[in-house]
């Protein structure tokens, strides 16, 4: 696995006493910080990669202002507390005697290489006390992406207190900066939000403990040049690759820069380090592009395709997920029903959700069960055998759902282990979905030794299980470990994570090939502190189509197509009540992972048939749609009647144009959606994909070149020519481009 390679190192500088400039690059971008031993680290460039006159022109000007005060020009780059009070800092610490400040100067630079990346490490110190402070560059050779981190140790007698461990701080130089973000609640994730930079401070969190994507995004860009733009201008891209609690702040006071810090939340999270332990904060991934927002976005997936997500270079198949088609009504007639009619219409995958287990206490409904990963053979006579068996008969694979950081009060595991919960001392327990949902205290060992065993014993005694869907459906309501002391209550947010990570470590060093969907409650966990173990995310428990259209817009600015579980589902829509047209339905749903999300069985014969069609077209596409790069084209966002993106390989062979009309009125009038990423000189022949037109469009089987895709573009139909019955007021197009 990929996460888990370890650092071949090829070259070590120790040392560098005398190179006060360092530069960390990647094929298309660099970071140039200034660290002289003895002074300050001092950022002095982010941005394209110039060429070495210039670069030493701009540290012999920019980076030559050592100072500890900005107000004196300089920008520290990874600022502590104590000497310089009224700035935000990144890092802040109570040492041992109680002194409250910091005062980090650069000890040494050390590299070291293997193929993928450069490790840069500078080792700061505090002037008086044995702190030390590393802080990392990764930088990759074949992908524009920097990672950046630290790790925070000491000698002193005691122990310390962190108050404030930001992973990473970069200063934007300020002129009219925009700041892209994601707001969300649950059934609505992944809102796109806009807005200039100005005075104060601008921060974005999540205190979930658990879904840290629901309510916000740990991922942010920065447009430099103005409004941001999807195909031009500068664009800096930055997501904080963590599972849990975070915190993105920005800055903006009197200085010429807008001030971004990214980490860890420490807020309830002061961290006691003792002398000699490691505290390492989770990776920034920042990228760069002057290609705007849709190339920090084919940055970042490339990088996260190649690096960190689990395999990422794989397809994922084509599945059906049983929970809208028939909720906890689980049964062994009725699994094979699904199993057949996904086989029939082509699909490769069959995926049993919530209600299939329970002895003591069946899972019939959300109020029971947690814990107790047993099948309920009422439900399921001939148990998992059964199924798997069934699944092999269809020709398809089988996969399953488990929720296992998470036990209700009504199960034997709480009957068994009522100190594996989440609990704060001498309080009643705070309960969650069902009035009876609790957190297991991942921070026990013996916790962590039983939820990987869940995984490990379904997939021991089922060997052939394909696909794992892992749901997590609640918060930490209450603050306290009864595993951790009482003077580590304050850990309990990090110790989760550290322990939910060491699962998943497990996990994928066993089962490195199983796929795992991240599900928590919908789109609550699409980060990058969970994606190197997880294949893809469930984007949202709202499976309507128009509104995945802008959660799934969203979504797409920093994770990749293949990570996006999007399904077709029943129309009126279980979410919206809103009434879709299937052929609407399945073309938002092949822009991400296809799949279906549906009962079948109510589907019309001439429904099944689109179905089929439609997964067909899809395998045909699925390489460009999964592999390919992303350029958006006319944002939902801006209230144009329309959206519309498409995907293009890397050689600029094929591409997938999607179309969907997002309003419906008479006479509107629409822009003219011009392509891009195409080669100029190619010349690309249209096919469209889903038609349900009596004729085909004017340019159906035609050539053109990709520069007048390109800069003249195709007239989209604004409605569909169908007989009476089959018009409706949904439109959208899938033209295949090659
Ligand atoms: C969560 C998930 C759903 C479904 C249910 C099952 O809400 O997001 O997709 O799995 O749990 O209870």
């Amino acid at each position: 696995m990929k996460f888990k390679q370890l650092l071949v190192i090829l070259v070590t500088i120790p040392n560098i006493a005398f190179s006060q400039s360092v530069t960390i690059s990647t094929p298309r971008t660099e970071l140039i910080v200034n660290a002289t031993p003895g002074k300050t680290l001092q950022h002095v460039y982010y941005g394209t990669r110039l060429n070495p006159s210039d670069e030493k022109l701009l540290t012999d000007i920019d980076g030559a202002k050592i100072d500890r005060f900005e107000s004196q020009g300089l920008m520290n780059a990874y600022p502590a507390y104590g000497l310089d009070c009224p700035n935000e800092v990144a890092f802040a610490c109570k040492h041992s005697d109680g002194n409250m400040s910091t005062d980090l100067i650069v000890d040494k630079v050390t590299t070291s290489s293997d193929v993928n990346a450069t490790l840069t490490t500078i080792s700061l110190k505090d002037r008086k006390y044995p702190l030390i402070v590393d802080v990392f560059y990764k930088a990759y050779s074949d992908a524009d992406v920097i990672e950046t981190w630290t790790s925070i140790s000491h000698k002193e007698k005691k122990p310390i207190t962190l108050t404030q461990f930001s992973s990473a701080f970069l200063p934007i130089r300020r002129g009219d900066v925009w700041l892209s973000s994601f707001y969300g609640s649950w059934a609505n994730e992944a809102r796109l939000v806009e807005e200039p930079l100005t005075q104060g401070e601008k921060v974005i969190y999540n205190r979930d403990g658990i879904r840290n994507s629901h309510t916000a995004h740990s991922e942010v860009m920065f447009s430099l040049d103005g409004k941001p733009q999807e195909l031009n201008g500068r664009v800096i891209g930055a997501a904080l690759c963590y599972s849990g609690n975070y915190k993105l702040r920005v800055e903006t006071g009197d200085t010429e820069y807008h001030k971004f810090f990214a980490g860890i939340n420490e807020d309830f999270s002061y961290y006691t380090l003792m002398p000699n332990e490691t505290f390492v904060t989770p990776a920034l991934a920042l990228t760069y592009s002057n290609e705007g927002k849709s190339g920090v976005s084919r940055n970042i997936h490339s990088w996260a395709r190649k690096y960190k997500i689990a395999n990422g270079n794989t397809e994922r198949r084509i599945l059906l997920n049983s929970w809208e088609g028939v909720y906890f009504d689980i049964n062994q007639e009725g699994m094979d029903q699904m199993m057949g009619d996904i086989a029939s219409m082509g699909g490769e995958l069959f995926v049993m959700d919530d209600g299939w287990f329970g002895d003591k206490y069946p899972r019939n409904i959300d109020t029971s069960s947690l814990g107790d990963w047993v099948v309920d053979s009422r439900k399921l006579p001939k148990g998992i055998e059964g199924l798997l068996a069934d699944a092999k008969k269809h020709g398809i694979q089988f996969g399953i759902w488990i929720e296992p950081e998470m036990a209700n009060t009504t199960s034997e595991l709480y009957e068994k282990h009522p100190d594996w919960v989440i609990k704060a001392p001498q309080r009643d327990l705070v309960l969650g979905r069902g009035g009876t949902q609790v957190v297991l205290d991942l921070s026990n060992p013996e916790v962590q030794d039983f939820v990987f065993s869940i995984v490990d014993n379904l997939m021991a005694k089922y060997p052939e299980i394909a696909y794992i869907k892992w749901d997590a459906n609640m918060s930490i309501m209450n603050h306290g470990s009864q595993y951790l002391p009482s003077d580590k209550q304050n850990h309990l947010f990090i110790e989760y994570h550290r322990g939910f990570s060491k699962v998943c470590e497990r996990i994928r060093a066993k089962y490195p090939t199983l796929t795992i969907q991240a599900c928590a409650s919908g789109g609550g966990r699409a980060n990058y502190g969970v994606l190197p173990y997880f294949d893809e995310f469930w984007v949202s428990d709202n499976t309507d189509a128009l509104q995945r259209i802008f959660m799934q817009w969203g979504t797409s600015m920093f994770f990749p197509a293949l990570t996006m579980a999007s399904h077709i589902s029943a129309s009126p829509n279980h979410q919206t009540h809103r009434l879709v047209s299937l052929k609407y339905r399945a073309d938002v749903a092949m822009s991400g992972r296809l799949g279906m999300e549906i009962q079948p069985k109510n589907m019309t014969e001439d429904e099944k048939i689109f179905c089929k069609k439609a997964i067909a077209d899809y395998k045909r596409i699925r390489p460009i749609v999964q592999f390919g790069n992303i350029y958006r084209l006319l944002s939902p966002y801006d209230n144009k009647g329309a959206a519309s993106l498409m995907y293009v390989n890397d050689e600029k062979s094929k591409a997938v144009f999607y179309w969907w009309r997002t309003e419906t009125f008479c006479n509107q009038h629409m822009p003219r959606v011009l392509m891009a990423g195409l080669n100029p000189d190619r010349i690309y022949t249209i096919h469209e994909l889903n038609r349900i037109d009596k004729q085909p469009l004017s340019y159906e089987g035609k050539s053109f070149s990709g520069k007048y895709l390109m800069e003249v573009g195709l007239e989209i139909p604004y409605t569909h020519n169908t007989d009476w019955p089959l018009q409706s007021s949904w439109s959208s197009r899938i033209l295949l481009i090659e």
